[in-house]
């Protein structure tokens, strides 16, 4: 029996080396591993209830065809399965350290300072402002606090807030697989159709030629992601030009996911909307989550020109309406951080990356190179399973240690099946410690 995200005991009945409960969607299924059944699913296959009581009716569950082929997420399912083996988690993309002092006391003195009604709909005003001082001193934009930014409820709602405001039924939105996984559910929830581009390893770099031919006179949108969730990867100013050009002929809008931006290791990080004709056209999505490491504050924004901000806050408003008072002004506190604090967080990383590239390495693993974020992606096939969910299954029970199953972050999960992904947001005795791990019992099974 597992909780799924949002407290809702999921219960799975058939599989058994799999952890996917079996779905409608053939395509996100392995032909052996993860039978799909064209009756959808239904008691024999997975069960949702809001608690044990209701589990009696038997009744087969419910959900809207446009999230249907959707399953619990696998960074819940592999955090259950860690802890049922007590296995040390670099799956899941949260810190185990906590967020800076000087943040959380700003929230502190919010809340004993009555700021705990709603706010105004698309932020606290200074909140809005800060957002927009840290974009022009990032990017060189001046960009009105009032009319082009949003303050949403984490990154993960101004990326709903924009596909939803911004995109009609049967849009086509071009979307680099692997991508994070709340991209391909939002984009069904706005009826869009996917076009998926994918990277490939070593250095997942785009296929340009492959790109330009996925533009088509339905294309609305492109979404991207930089540095990119799983990968590492960043996007290079002549990737990011051939896209701004594309996008310019074809007069697309770009969704430019960029949380991770303070996490650039290798080259710097470079927001789209910064080039020449392209802020008009795009929404550029942050959050203070991975930053500041309060990933459970969920405090995000969107910026864009005015005529796209409407469509965001439309949307916004009906989804969040607003988000939470004190934290938004702690937020405002965490903005004003003095440079000293991004150069000692990279610092930081970056003896994490470290830690954990080379102790994979030496564990026998392909490691791919990784620019930025807080993951890394490594190839498993050295060690003989069949393919990424049978491999985390193993390293989960044999090993003791979480990693996360590529193939569920691509639209066609063959793509994914030799890679996975570790997370080095953690402290480094705990890096150190499923190295350790990995070291003494991860065996070739070849
Ligand atoms: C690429 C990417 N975008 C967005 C998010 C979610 O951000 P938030 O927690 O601010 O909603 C994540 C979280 O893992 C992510 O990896």
């Amino acid at each position: 029996m597992y909780l799924d995200t949002n407290g809702v005991i999921l219960r799975h009945f058939t599989f058994k080396s799999s952890l996917l409960p079996i779905t409608t969607h053939s395509r996100r299924s392995y032909a052996n591993t993860h039978r799909s059944t064209s009756t959808g699913a239904t008691m024999t296959t997975t069960f949702s209830t809001q608690n044990e009581s209701t589990q009696q009716t038997q009744k087969p569950v419910q959900v809207a065809k446009r999230l249907e082929k959707f399953k619990t997420t696998i960074f819940t399912q592999m955090s259950i399965l860690g802890v049922k083996h007590g296995a040390i988690n670099l799956g899941q993309g949260f810190p185990n350290f906590d967020g800076p002092d000087f943040i959380k006391e700003a929230a502190v003195q919010a809340i004993k300072d009555g700021k705990n009604q709603y706010a105004r709909a698309y932020g606290v005003p200074e909140l809005n402002s800060a957002i927009s001082t840290r974009f022009q001193e990032d990017t060189g934009l001046v960009v009105d606090p009032e009319k082009e930014v949003t303050v949403t409820s984490g990154c993960t709602e101004a990326i709903a807030a924009s596909m939803l405001g911004l995109i009609n039924p049967g849009d086509e939105v071009i979307l680099f697989a692997p991508f994070y996984d709340s991209y391909e559910a939002t984009l069904s929830m706005a009826g869009a159709k996917i076009k998926g581009i994918t990277l490939r390893p070593p250095d997942f770099s785009i296929p340009l030629e492959e790109l330009k031919a996925a533009f088509t006179k339905n294309t609305r949108a492109i979404l991207m992601n930089t540095p990119h969730n799983p990968t590492g990867k960043m996007f290079t100013r002549e990737e990011l030009e051939t896209i701004a050009s594309l996008c310019i002929e074809n007069d697309v809008l770009v969704f430019s996911d960029e949380v991770y931006d303070k996490l650039a290791f290798e080259m710097d990080h470079i927001s789209i909307a910064s080039l020449p004709g392209m802020y008009e056209r795009t929404v550029t999505m942050n959050s203070l989550g991975k930053t500041f490491s309060l990933t459970g504050w969920k405090i995000g924004w969107a910026i864009a020109p005015p005529h796209l901000t409407w469509g965001v806050r439309q949307a916004h408003s009906y989804l969040t309406f607003a988000t939470s008072t004190p934290a938004q002004w702690a937020a405002i506190a965490a903005l004003k951080a003095p440079e000293s604090y991004y150069k000692e967080l990279k610092r930081d990383y970056a003896a994490k990356k470290e830690i954990l590239v080379k102790g994979l390495k030496e564990v026998g693993f392909t490691v791919f190179p990784s620019s930025g974020t807080y993951f890394v992606t490594a190839d498993h096939t050295p060690f003989g399973l069949e393919n990424d969910i049978a491999f985390c299954e193993y390293l989960i029970e044999e090993v003791g240690v979480v990693a996360i199953p590529t193939s569920v972050f691509y639209l066609n999960p063959e793509e994914g099946k030799n890679l996975v992904r570790f997370a080095f947001c953690k402290d480094e005795d705990t890096l150190r410690g499923a190295i350790e791990r990995m070291k003494q019992k991860l065996k070739s099974k070849v």
